[in-house]
């Protein structure tokens, strides 16, 4: 008789887990599962947050600013947002990845952010794409990239490729830019978005907005009533050196890691390394 022997799949290194899918997430917003999203800009950070089971990893282009070092999020090129993608991607089984369409990179026309969206689908593998604004050429651009089967996330609120415009301040107070925001989400949704991040507006808007729109919302600095909570990783993590005021800080890696280089340099220093 033949002896099979049945060594559990996670032995073998096999996964039998699905890759999480813009539907499931719709699935998950009626059945009022939150949604967890954080940022990653490599493989290392990408393999901690899927092994953590975190729902859709975001290469935002906050990479910029917390792994590249510059003061917006502007200059990243799309090159740059493809190389760290495609690092961030290899690193994860089962999350949603989504790559940020960065600046200048899908404005121009229609058919460069085609081009930029579909650049970064082929060469990275990621599931979709991020674009910010919720203004005409972007609902046009939604429409045309949904069209043609690139999923696409929205971004509304305090937008940070517009920080020569809108600063980092809290967006949406006076009525009518909240109601300006409002329907902006709602016409992102129309253009087929399957998700939209809400940042840094009031809470009571961004209640109103979540409870208007059959898509998932997914709040950063938009309080609790969200169908989901996004952080850049590095905020998390108390790896930057300014934190915005609505991230709250779950370790001090700065100081973890600090300390294990000075142990390390005081060690070589007295030759107590290698031991
Ligand atoms: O770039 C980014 O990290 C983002 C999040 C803040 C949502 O867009």
């Amino acid at each position: 008789m033949l002896a099979i022997n049945l060594l559990p799949l996670y032995e073998l290194g096999i996964s039998l887990a699905m890759p999480l899918t813009p539907q499931q997430l719709l699935a998950y917003k009626q059945q009022q599962r939150p949604l967890v999203m954080l940022t990653a800009w490599d493989f290392a950070i990408a393999s901690l947050l899927d092994q953590a089971g975190v729902d859709i990893i975001l290469v935002g282009d906050s990479l910029a600013m917390v792994a590249l070092g510059y003061e917006t999020t502007l200059p990243i090129s799309l090159e740059a947002m493809i190389h760290h993608t495609a690092a961030v991607k290899r690193g994860v089984k089962q999350a949603l990845v989504i790559c940020d369409l960065p600046f200048l990179s899908y404005q121009e026309s229609l058919s460069q952010a085609i081009h930029s969206a579909g650049r970064i689908l082929k060469e990275t593998g990621a599931n979709g794409v991020k674009i910010e604004g919720g203004y005409p050429q972007v609902l046009e651009t939604v429409s045309r990239l949904t069209e043609i089967g690139i999923p696409v996330m929205g971004h509304v609120g305090l937008t940070p490729q517009s920080v020569h415009q809108l600063g980092y301040r809290q967006q949406g107070k006076d009525p009518q830019a909240a109601e300006r925001i409002r329907q902006e989400a709602i016409a992102l949704e129309q253009a087929g978005v399957f998700a939209v991040v809400l940042e840094h507006i009031p809470q009571p808007l961004a209640a109103q907005i979540t409870q208007q729109l059959t898509i998932p919302t997914i709040g950063i600095g938009a309080g609790p009533d969200c169908d989901g909570q996004v952080l850049v990783t590095a905020d998390l993590l108390g790896l930057s050196d300014k934190i915005p005021p609505f991230a709250q800080p779950y370790a001090q890696l700065r100081e973890v890691i600090g300390q294990a280089i000075q142990d390390f340099s005081e060690d070589v220093k007295h030759r107590r390394f290698p031991r």
